[in-house]
Order: structure tokens, then C-alpha cells, then sequence
């Protein structure tokens, strides 16, 4: 039997409030069994003291290379080559402008050029400099570059401003390291260590799969859609604590289990049972690709291939999403899909207007490698109200469906406390 190497972990503090929190996510990574080293920047050192890490730890706390006290001349290098994950948390808007940009001038970033592991950042900061076009650009260059982040939080911060910039929670980042070092589905069904539960009091229809339009008793128009991604979304938000109910079409793969699935077959059927559904939904995720048209006439009997030609009538199918978009409930969150190959961006954000969604995640399928049947998926996702899109390369489709979840979680607070705020006027 191979035997099970600890997973070793590099945690990077960088100058901000947040820098007690890595306490946290320190802690967390060795409950779940991992060796944890830790670096700071200089700054980090003004908020907590190298010496808590260290305690903490069991370990050197590398601050600076050159310092006469580092045992190794050359820690960045060794120090990058032998970790199975970096995680840079909190990471400033400095540091990750630097490491956008491949500046090398201390520890962290030194170790981040040299490093071959996957690199984990969970950014913090005030809320306008999060938002700045400069931080908001660098954090798209390193997710372009391969790197993970996971996007702070809305919320209060230490300087009393409400927006996004709060370090994510703790026990989130240490769940996404652990899913990157593979040890999540271990860890999900043997320990207390659970996704965090941030969609509790959701209940979610999702719609998977492709519809089969009938022609006859024995030919069908559909599309390549397997179902992977709608079923992804479901697993990962029954993860998070949802209530899932799927509507289906007919699909390759199975879908998970604890969902409620309502199977469906044709576009007319899966409206059907969307609108039966929908009342009870607090959040609509459209993942299905429903057939945009079917045959006008569909014989009871099998056509006779008699003829040399045949022409076949067709006609709309209804656009579901757009029909529940319109009639949406106060609190309702409408998430829709758009397959596209070109112009995916403006036809996105136009299908977001034109079908009263809130959110609407775009790809190209087109792309090899990614979208129908694939195991993976790069999309694109837009939210409304909000000019910065979102782009998250090719991951795999349970990675990207924690990212879209990510987003709705953002969106849901955002509208709570915009909601709250009304109230509170009033
Ligand atoms: O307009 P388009 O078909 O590209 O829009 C895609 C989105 O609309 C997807 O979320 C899909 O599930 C949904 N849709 C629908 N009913 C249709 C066509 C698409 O609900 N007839």
C-alpha cells in the first residue's frame, strides 16, 4: 500500500488588518492534517508578530532572505520547491499588484516567481481599492496566469467602510486549499471540515441538460449538452447547504444524489414543470440548453423516408428563463447560461437585460477543451448592475460551479443589505 505523504502548505501574510486571521486559516490547514510554514512581509509583522507564527507553527517565520538569522541562504527557492500549495492571505493590493506584474522584492513574491505549486490568494482591502480598474485588472492577470483567488466578502471593514474587500472567511479559504490539494472528498465525508454553509437558506431549481424535441415517434432535434455543469451547480450548492430541486432533461450523466429531480423531455415539459417549481424557488439557475425550436406538425406515426427531400416546419420553442425573468418575485435571483461563439460578452449582457436576469454566465462554445460534454468549462460571468465581468479560465465544471455560487452568494448579500437599508428609511 502507498503510504499518504502530509500535504505541506505555505501560508504568505501580507500587510493588512486581516493578518490575524491567517492565525485561522493556519490552524485549519493542520487540523485537516497539513505541515504549515508560514512568510510574512514586513508590514505583516506590524500587525502580527512573526513570533505568534512561529509558535504556532513550529517553524521558522521567513520575513526577510537576508536577514542573518534565516537558516537557509536561499530560502525562496528552496522554501517554493517544497510546498504542495502557496496561499497568500491576506494578499494587499500591493502585493498583488506586484505579483501581477512579477516584481520580486521581498520574500513572498521572490517565492511566488520561483514556486511550481498552485498558488491560492485571498485578497483584502478597502472597498475602493478593491474596486479600482488597477487591482481589479491585476486580479484578472494572475487568474490569467493560473492562480485561484478567492474574492473577499461584502461586509464591514476595520475602517468603517460597508463594501467587498473583507478577507474571505477563514474556514472558506481552507476548504478551497483543501479541494486544491485533492483532499477534499476525503475530508468531506470523514471530518467536521465542511464546505462553508453559505447558502443555508436557499432553495435552489436548476435546470440541466438538453430537451428532445419530437419529430416523430423515433427522430428528435436536441443538442450536445451532457448535464455535467447544471449537475455541478447542484452538487456544489447541496454542498454549500441548499435545498436542490433539478429539472432535467434527458442526460448522459446521472445527477447527484439527494436532489429532488423532476426528468423532463421536451422544452414544453421542462417549462412545465419550471413553472409548477418556481414559486418556491428562492434562487432560478437556468443550466439547461433548451432547444430554441421544434417541429411545428409532430407525426404520431414514423415518417416514411419515401421522399427524396423533406421539408420540416419548425417553430419557437418557449424561452423559459425569460418567461420566469419577467415575472420575478421580490428576492427571487434569476441565473441564466448563453452559449455562444461569437460576441459572447455584448450577447451575454444583452440576454441579462432582455430576460430580467441577475446574473448570466456566458461561454464560448466554440472553445476546444470546454462547454457541451466537456469536464471542464471557461466562462465568462456578468452581474447586473455591475460593469466588471468575471472571468474564470478553463477549470473543471465543480470548480466553476463554486465560482458562479461564489458570485450568487455576493449578489444575495449585496441585495440584502441594499434591501435592508431601503427598510431601514423607511
Ligand atoms: O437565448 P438563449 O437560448 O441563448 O439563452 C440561454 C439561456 O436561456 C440559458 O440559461 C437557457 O437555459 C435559457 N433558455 C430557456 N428557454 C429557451 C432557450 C433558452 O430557458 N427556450
Amino acid at each position: 500500500m502507498s503510504e499518504v505523504r502530509v500535504k505541506r502548505v505555505a501560508i504568505g501574510v501580507t500587510g493588512g488588518i486581516a493578518a490575524y486571521k491567517s492565525i485561522e486559516v493556519l490552524r485549519g490547514l493542520q487540523q485537516a492534517g497539513c505541515e504549515v510554514r508560514v512568510a510574512m512581509t514586513r508590514h505583516a509583522c506590524e500587525f502580527v508578530r512573526p513570533l505568534t507564527f512561529r509558535a504556532l507553527s513550529g517553524a521558522y517565520v521567513i520575513v526577510d532572505d537576508y536577514s542573518a538569522e534565516n537558516p537557509d541562504p536561499i530560502a525562496h527557492i528552496t522554501f517554493s520547491q517544497t510546498i504542495d500549495l502557496f496561499v497568500i492571505a491576506p494578499a494587499t493590493a500591493n502585493t498583488l499588484a506586484k505579483l501581477a506584474n512579477g516584481v520580486a522584492d521581498d520574500f513572498i513574491t521572490s517565492t511566488y516567481l520561483a514556486c511550481t505549486a498552485p498558488i491560492l490568494i485571498a485578497p483584502a482591502m478597502n472597498s475602493v481599492m478593491w474596486s479600482h480598474p488597477a487591482t481589479q485588472r491585476n486580479v484578472q492577470k494572475l487568474r490569467n496566469d493560473g492562480v485561484r483567488i478567492i474574492e473577499p466578502d461584502d461586509g464591514e471593514m476595520a475602517c468603517g467602510t460597508i463594501g467587498p474587500g473583507r478577507l474571505s472567511h477563514p474556514e472558506r479559504i481552507v476548504s478551497v486549499a483543501l479541494e486544491i490539494l485533492g483532499e477534499t472528498r476525503q475530508r468531506l465525508s470523514t471530518s467536521e471540515s465542511k464546505p462553508v454553509q453559505d447558502l443555508i437558506d436557499e432553495r435552489i431549481l436548476i435546470t440541466a441538460g438538453p430537451t428532445r424535441e419530437p419529430i416523430d415517434p423515433v427522430r428528435f432535434i436536441s443538442n450536445r449538452s451532457s448535464g455535467k455543469m447544471g449537475f455541478a451547480l447542484a452538487r456544489a450548492a447541496m454542498q454549500r447547504g441548499a435545498q436542490v430541486r433539478i429539472v432535467a432533461g434527458i442526460t448522459t450523466v446521472v445527477p447527484p444524489s439527494g436532489a429532488e429531480v423532476i426528468e423532463t423531455t421536451s422544452a414544453e415539459d421542462m417549462r412545465a414543470a419550471v413553472i409548477r417549481e418556481i414559486d418556491d424557488a428562492t434562487i432560478f439557475i437556468s443550466a439547461a440548453a433548451v432547444a430554441d425550436y421544434r417541429a411545428k406538425h409532430s407525426s404520431p406515426k414514423k415518417l416514411k423516408k419515401s421522399e427524396a427531400e423533406m421539408i420540416l416546419e419548425l417553430e419557437r420553442t418557449p424561452d423559459i428563463l425569460k418567461q420566469v425573468g419577467l415575472n420575478k418575485k421580490t428576492g427571487q435571483l434569476m441565473v441564466g447560461f448563453a452559449a455562444e461563439t461569437d460576441d459572447v460578452k455584448s450577447n451575454a449582457q444583452k440576454k441579462l437585460s432582455q430576460k430580467n436576469l441577475d446574473m448570466i454566465v456566458a461561454n464560448d462554445v466554440s472553445r476546444e477543451g470546454s462547454g457541451f460534454e466537456s469536464d471542464n468549462n471557461a466562462v465568462t460571468i456578468l452581474v447586473r448592475d455591475n460593469p466588471l465581468s468575471i472571468d474564470i479560465p478553463l477549470s473543471s465544471k465543480p470548480e466553476v460551479a463554486n465560482r458562479i455560487l461564489d458570485e450568487v452568494v455576493k449578489l444575495r448579500r449585496r441585495t440584502t443589505s441594499a434591501m435592508s437599508a431601503k427598510h431601514s428609511k423607511l
